[in-house]
């Protein structure tokens, strides 16, 4: 991946977390995700009144593909306003692995601070289910 495509898939990102439904952590993450097709597909988080049933960007950006009929993350934006870009949740990376084992994490924050790392490094010994 480019430079550039970084930044397009940034921008992505950006504009599905203007969408977050946050009321009660205040906290708007917004997330994208470049297909194997090279499509971009966002999400943003979801609260719900009851905590527990929340939902982050990642994990509604990756469903996003999915419901469009793709199975291969090359990789994934995730931007918030936080002072340093934030990096996925456990669970998010859990799910990002079953769809993108050596997809690239792009973390950005709104100030255009960008790390990049790859899924591997975040989420060594993912969980796969294997063999009998
Ligand atoms: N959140 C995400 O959307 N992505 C993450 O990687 C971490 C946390 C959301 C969930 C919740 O709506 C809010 O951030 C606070 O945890």
């Amino acid at each position: 991946m480019s430079g550039k495509a970084h930044l397009s898939l940034i921008e992505r990102a950006k504009k599905a977390r203007l969408n977050a439904f946050a009321p009660y952590s205040r906290f708007k993450v917004g997330a994208a995700v470049l297909s194997g097709s090279g499509k971009i597909y966002s999400g943003c988080n979801m609260e719900n009144a009851s905590y527990g049933l929340t939902v982050c960007a990642e994990r509604n950006a990756v469903a996003a593909m999915v419901a469009a009929g793709e199975r291969e993350i090359m990789a994934v934006a995730v931007v918030t306003d936080l002072k340093t870009p934030a990096s996925p949740c456990g669970a998010c990376r859990q799910v990002i692995a079953e769809f993108g084992p050596g997809a690239k994490i792009v973390m950005a924050n709104l100030k255009g601070a960008v790390q990049v790392r790859s899924l591997s490094a975040l989420l060594p010994l993912q969980f796969k289910k294997q063999k009998k």
